[in-house]
């Protein structure tokens, strides 16, 4: 049944982004080519699937063109990788089993394929199918998720001033939930708001993204010490080098899975009231801990 979602889920998101994104063949080429080069690397697509299963939940069924807001979701997340992987930021040189966007085409249009991906995402938010209404709430939610106070920017602004310092534990959760959680819960919280969500709805939808994208990010600092560079599509060990602020650093892998672990069964009780309608979430949520890459 995970499977089944996780399938379906990436199939849907791959096709609306294959529409949305110009082809590789539209002028000028290189910007379009170096685009698809790191979206259609095979990334999992968990945020466009929190999202749609979010819609689905809410629903009761997949709200139609629900695909299209968890593909500008997928496109703002690919843009947060081309930068983070840029030479000033974290200076990868592997992601999704490929070279990094500025390893093939230049540190240039690297930065001009993220700032291009997420202007293309805004533009396929602003035509959502949904009510005007929803869709101003929606953009404003994934803007401030992915913004300086407390959304993504602001994180890795923090994560990068944080390096060869010994962070406190509560700089580390600030830089997770901000860097990370915040666009998880944007996901979620823009499923919901398409499917026509109550208020009282998105506020157990925010709590559940806040401790099910820490648990995320928590677990993406344990498999970069336990997996090798091949598992992962990524640089293993670079957070050790780069003497990043991360959970096992500070709190060793053990207690950082039972970390993420209580934190994904906290989130739990934050969808009691859906009942078995919850059950895709739930299991979304376990899956994002116990995943190998
Ligand atoms: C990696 O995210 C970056 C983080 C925020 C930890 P994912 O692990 O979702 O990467 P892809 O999209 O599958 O490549
Ligand atoms: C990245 O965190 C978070 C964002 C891209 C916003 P990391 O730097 O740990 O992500 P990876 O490990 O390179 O995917
Ligand atoms: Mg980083
Ligand atoms: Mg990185
Ligand atoms: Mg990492």
């Amino acid at each position: 049944m995970l499977q089944d979602t996780l399938k379906q889920g990436q199939a849907l998101t791959d096709a609306a982004l294959d529409r949305l994104i110009p082809k590789e063949t539209q002028y000028p080429v290189s910007i379009h080519k170096a685009m698809r080069h790191s979206v259609f690397a095979g990334g999992k697509r968990l945020r466009p699937i929190l999202c749609m299963e979010a819609g689905r939940m809410i629903a009761g069924s997949l709200p139609a063109g629900i695909d299209e807001l968890g593909a500008a979701i997928e496109m703002l997340h690919t843009y947060s990788l081309i930068h983070d992987d840029l030479p000033a930021l974290d200076n990868d040189d592997l992601r999704r089993g490929r070279p990094t966007c500025h390893k093939v085409f230049g540190e240039a249009l690297a930065i001009l394929a993220g700032d291009a991906l997420q202007t293309q995402a805004y533009e396929v938010l602003s035509r959502l199918a949904c009510s005007a209404d929803a869709r101003v709430r929606i953009i404003e939610e994934i803007a401030r998720g992915t913004g300086t106070i407390d959304g993504m920017i602001g994180g890795q602004v923090v994560d990068l001033e944080a390096e060869r310092s010994r962070p406190t534990a509560e700089m580390l959760e600030y830089i997770h939930r901000a860097k990370t959680a915040a666009l998880i819960t944007a996901s979620l919280i823009s499923g919901g708001l398409y499917a026509g969500a109550s208020d009282r709805d998105i506020e157990k939808l925010r709590a559940f993204g806040k401790s099910i994208g820490l648990a995320f990010q928590i677990v993406d600092d344990v498999l970069d010490v336990t997996q090798t560079s091949e598992q992962l599509g990524k640089t293993a060990g670079k957070d050790t080098a780069a003497q990043k602020a991360t959970y096992p650093a500070l709190f060793g892998v053990e207690e950082s899975l039972r970390k993420a672990d209580s934190l994904v069964e906290a989130a739990f009780t934050q969808l009691d009231t859906f009942g078995e309608r919850a059950a895709i979430l739930k299991e979304l949520a376990r899956f994002l801990i116990e995943r190998k890459k």
